[in-house]
């Protein structure tokens, strides 16, 4: 894995809008409470990509993951869901929705749920309930990431 350090940032974090606008995410919700953000530094201390989490009651959503465009490819975006993942409660599921990157997800472990078997917290927020598409592809991280 790379060697990839979370550092905690307000979803008001100029650098974070600014990538998730470029990648065409939204930013609609990222100032609302409740929004865990953080960016991601290379060993050398160079901002590399940006990932988010909210907590659903004992679940969470990860969502808000990017990479610098110049960073991608070369498996630092799986290192940043890795150490993200890793820095949660592991008593809680982590779910995420995706219009185009659900390949990526997959490969990192997450598979796709129907939106019947997702719990009432996760369903209610924004993200599910009002940003995404219906069409989006709601997955859950079934297996650890190694
Ligand atoms: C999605 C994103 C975070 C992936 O980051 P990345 O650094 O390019 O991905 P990695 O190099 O770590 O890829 C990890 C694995 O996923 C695979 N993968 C990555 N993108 C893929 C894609 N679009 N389709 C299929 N597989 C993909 C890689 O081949 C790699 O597989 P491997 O483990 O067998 O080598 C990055 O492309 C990005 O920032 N995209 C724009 C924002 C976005 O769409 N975010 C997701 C929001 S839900």
């Amino acid at each position: 894995m790379s060697t990839i350090r979370l550092e905690q940032i307000t979803g008001s974090d100029a650098d974070l809008k600014a990538a998730l606008t470029d990648a065409h995410l939204s930013t609609d919700d990222i100032e609302d409470s409740g929004r865990t953000f953080f960016k991601a530094l290379s060993a050398d201390g160079q901002i590399v990509g940006f990932s988010g989490v909210e907590r659903c009651d004992g679940d969470y959503l990860l969502r808000s993951v990017v990479l610098h465009p110049d960073r991608r490819g070369t498996g630092v975006g799986k290192a940043v869901v890795e150490v993200t993942v890793a820095s949660l409660d592991p008593g809680g599921a982590v779910f995420l929705a995706t219009t185009s990157a659900a390949p990526f997800f997959g490969r990192i472990g997450f598979s796709e749920v129907q939106r019947d078997s997702v719990p009432a917290a996760v369903l209610a927020t924004r993200q599910l309930s009002s940003i995404c598409p219906s069409s989006a592809t709601i997955m859950k991280l079934i297996k650890p990431p190694i």
